[in-house]
């Protein structure tokens, strides 16, 4: 049906499955469907040429806004706690508090920086930052079909609004969850806006957000997004659900983690820098004979 569902990096436990909800999104079209992504790893490149993407975060932990004793620090914080928030011996729970630790003290730290949000757009043009493969056909594809699309992530808020900015492709049908800068009266960092969002409490903050979903209740299909198994509870705050289709990218230690990632996505995405299989899903979906 779909000829990008046989590439090698694609994994599904149930193909027929698949193949049923994707029919029954085609059947009921454009209009009833709403897209939740992940923002930092899923939308952005994991890798490029053997080389680490930044997320939203580094991209400005390794910027010159940040000095070199901070960036040691914040290196510290991630060399501790990702190969946690990646472990899958480790459940949910004993996670969640290392979380809220690891996101605090690294907001802390930002800042302590007095960050300027007038080089914010700079930094993000100076960076490696980089949005997978075929991004464009994905985003103006949603655009063009009038299909919402919800960028909920525990990254940065501004920072990865700039990153889509400058690709080109923030159209009037993006709406996004994330945490956002609160500056002072001189544009300096100066906190956090409301409920911090880390990879493990997109439940909460789907819930918290109940307006949004609302606005969007007769769009009973989504396309969720994700590459962390915390972004499985993004679309906890939809309406009537009538087909969900979860697809998952697995980037970093696959071995270990396939296994979780076959049984909770529909479809597995290993180690694919490409938006190749959403968009053809999209483009299956939209498509009318
Ligand atoms: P996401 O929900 O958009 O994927 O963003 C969360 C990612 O951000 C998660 O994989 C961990 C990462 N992160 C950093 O890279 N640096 C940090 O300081 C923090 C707090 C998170
Ligand atoms: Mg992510």
């Amino acid at each position: 049906m779909i000829p990008e569902l046989s590439k090698p990096s694609v994994w599904m436990r149930d193909s027929k499955r698949v193949e049923e909800i994707i029919q029954a999104m085609h059947r009921a079209g454009p209009s009833t469907l709403q897209v939740i992504s992940d923002f930092d790893m899923t939308l952005t490149r994991f890798a490029h040429n053997g080389k680490r993407c930044p997320t939203s975060h580094n991209i400005l932990d390794n910027s010159k806004l940040i000095s070199e004793d901070c960036k040691n620090n914040l290196k510290e914080l991630l060399n501790t706690y990702y190969p946690i928030e990646i472990d899958s011996t480790h459940t949910v729970e004993e996670k969640l508090p290392l979380m809220v630790e690891w996101w605090t003290k690294a907001h802390n730290l930002l800042i302590q920086q007095k960050i300027r949000k007038d080089l914010l757009a700079q930094v993000v043009k100076e960076s490696d930052a980089m949005l997978r493969e075929g991004y464009k056909v994905f985003f103006d594809q949603l655009h063009k079909h009038n299909i919402p699309l919800l960028i909920f992530s525990a990254g940065i808020g501004d920072v990865l609004e700039e990153v889509i900015h400058q690709n080109g492709v923030f159209h009037p049908n993006i709406r996004v969850f994330s945490n956002y800068m609160d500056f002072d009266e001189n544009g300096i960092l100066c906190a956090f806006k409301g409920q911090l969002i880390h990879t493990y409490n997109k439940r909460e903050g789907a819930l918290l957000n109940a307006g949004h979903f609302q606005e969007l209740q007769d769009r009973h299909n989504v396309l969720l997004l994700g590459d962390s198994l915390g972004d499985l509870t993004m679309a906890d705050g939809v309406h009537n659900v009538e087909n969900i289709l979860k697809i998952g990218y697995l980037n970093d230690k696959v071995e270990e983690r396939k296994e979780s990632y076959l049984s909770t996505y529909d479809i597995v995405l290993e180690k694919d820098e490409t938006m190749d299989v959403p968009n053809a899903i999209l483009n299956h979906i939209t498509g009318r004979q």
